[in-house]
């Protein structure tokens, strides 16, 4: 059980110490007002159980989920490597081992450095599907590794299910597809084939659908002898799909149909892409989900990121009507070009205290949200910051070596709860966002812990908030209204 509060015993120590020296202040307007007065010099912790921050090993849902205030459009979130993916319906899901946490934080860090590859754009190479050239990048990766998480979508005719990582750092949507020419990776669901969908259709060379793959893979399209469109997008760390751009019948739910999604059907594929089917792109560009059915949904989707992988969040396409506790701060749209979603971060807080960082740290490489990157990114300045203000009011647990990317970490084997300060971002719009625990710590094994933020090498870099800092919130993208909104309680 995680319980969530305040340090009371200490806020009342330290409101005592400040009360004596303005006790007439505090007398006089602690009646009308005591919590605002209280709320400017206490100190915010959480106090959690160690073992809240380990998955279970059985899977509970939110009990939100089904909530009256989801839409037909909502699909379930599941952690990919989680017992939640392992229903009755995924018997195989259990196969591969999940990979080792270092695993996904050097993935992570391949990730985070194809962002800054592909936000700088830089070169390209060339790699090959049945002796067709297809042009693809090496350093700058258009799309980028794995995310964590995943949702069940139908395609073609009759609909066959498939699980795809959703990941809003890219646009192309693709699935392994059958005959898998050159390869395909072994997957939870059976791989897709076109051949028993009636509805399925090539693109071909010559089509403005064809040419729309420049921009949301970063590759010139190819095109096969028959003049089928042929997409390629590289991942970084050898992980790649390439294949035929096609199209078929995407259904969402049974009402919720779209008929010529434009897709990528995968006959050479290889990465880090666990036991799905394939990726599903939330980013900006023409052709990701969110404009391809923005006729429907008026490009507005949201989501909540479970605080472990044995609980469940949900996705939603188009709005839902409940957005009473969301607050919104602007997308930064001088990036119009790129599929990543800019955001500003004003200031960050530890115990209820602003860090003292200079505005200016985090307008240099600019921010981005990001479904896919694990542990958020922030300038090394920032960072050195964070990490500092988290020691001292950690001073009372024993340090213990950095783990992977991860510097600021404790040794807590004696103890069965912990305590940390509550860490805050404000964003642009004076929009505060109070983490949720599962985004402050992150236990890397035995009875270790760490602070789960990493420095970028250069204040340049670009920020990232990423998921695990998410978990919880309700993230409302509004991409057509310019917005990107926070919420508590989206999920547990
Ligand atoms: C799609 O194109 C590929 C390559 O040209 C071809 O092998 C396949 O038969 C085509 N499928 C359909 C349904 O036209």
């Amino acid at each position: 059980m995680m319980a969530c509060s305040l340090n009371y015993s200490l806020m009342v120590i330290i409101f005592l110490l400040y009360s004596s020296s303005s006790l007439l202040f505090i007398s006089s307007e602690a009646r009308k007002d005591s919590a605002s007065a209280a709320a400017a010099i206490e100190i915010h912790y959480h106090t959690l159980e160690i073992s809240s921050l380990l998955p279970a090993s059985v899977c509970t849902p939110s009990t939100n989920f089904k909530g009256s205030n989801k839409r037909q459009s909502t699909l379930e979130v599941l952690h990919q490597h989680g017992p939640c993916s392992r229903g009755p319906n995924n018997p195989s899901a259990a196969t591969s081992p999940p990979p080792l946490l270092s695993e996904i934080l050097s993935h992570d860090q391949i990730r985070v450095d194809k962002i800054n590859a592909r936000i700088k754009q830089t070169s390209y190479t060339k790699n090959q599907i049945k002796g067709k050239k297809v042009n693809l990048p090496v350093q700058s990766g258009r799309s980028l590794g794995s995310g964590n998480y995943i949702v069940t979508l139908g395609l073609g005719t009759p609909q066959k299910t498939l699980s795809l990582i959703f990941d809003t750092g890219s646009d192309l949507t693709w699935t392994q597809c059958q005959p898998c020419v050159k390869s395909c990776y072994q997957q939870q669901d059976p791989i897709f084939n076109p051949s028993d969908s009636t509805s399925y259709s090539n693109v071909s060379c010559n089509s403005p659908q064809c040419s729309q793959l420049s921009a949301a893979t970063g590759n010139s399209p190819g095109c096969t002898n028959a003049a089928t469109c042929v997409y390629g997008i590289q991942y970084g760390d050898q992980s790649f799909s390439v294949g035929f751009f096609s199209k078929d019948k995407l259904t969402i739910a049974p009402n919720e149909v779209f008929q010529d999604f434009l897709f990528g059907c995968g006959q050479n594929n290889q990465g880090l892409f666990g036991n799905t089917a394939g990726l599903l792109g939330l980013g900006r560009d023409k052709l990701s989900i969110i404009s391809q059915t923005a006729q429907k949904y008026g490009k507005y989707f949201s989501y909540c990121l479970p605080s472990t992988s044995s609980s469940t969040g949900h996705l939603t396409l188009g709005k839902t009507g409940n957005s009473r506790n969301v607050k919104f701060t602007p997308f930064v749209t001088n990036q119009q070009g790129s599929s990543f979603y800019f955001i500003n971060i004003v200031s960050i807080s530890v115990g209820g205290r602003q860090l003292a960082i200079s505005g200016s740290v985090f307008k240099a490489g600019g921010t981005i949200i990001d479904s896919g990157t694990v542990i958020s990114r922030i300038p090394p300045t920032a960072y050195s910051a964070l990490s500092g203000a988290f020691k001292k009011m950690m001073a009372k647990y024993k340090r213990a070596p950095a783990y992977s990317i991860l510097d600021t970490c404790y040794d807590l084997s004696g103890y069965t709860s912990v305590t940390v300060p509550t860490v805050s971002f404000t964003f642009g719009g004076n929009v505060r966002v109070d983490l949720d625990p599962s985004g402050i710590i992150v236990a890397v094994g035995g009875t270790r812990v760490c602070l789960a933020f990493a420095g970028n090498s250069d204040d340049g870099d670009v920020g990232i908030f990423g998921n695990s800092q998410q978990k919880t919130l309700e993230v409302v993208y509004d991409v057509a209204g310019g917005n990107l909104g926070f919420g508590s309680a989206g999920c547990k």
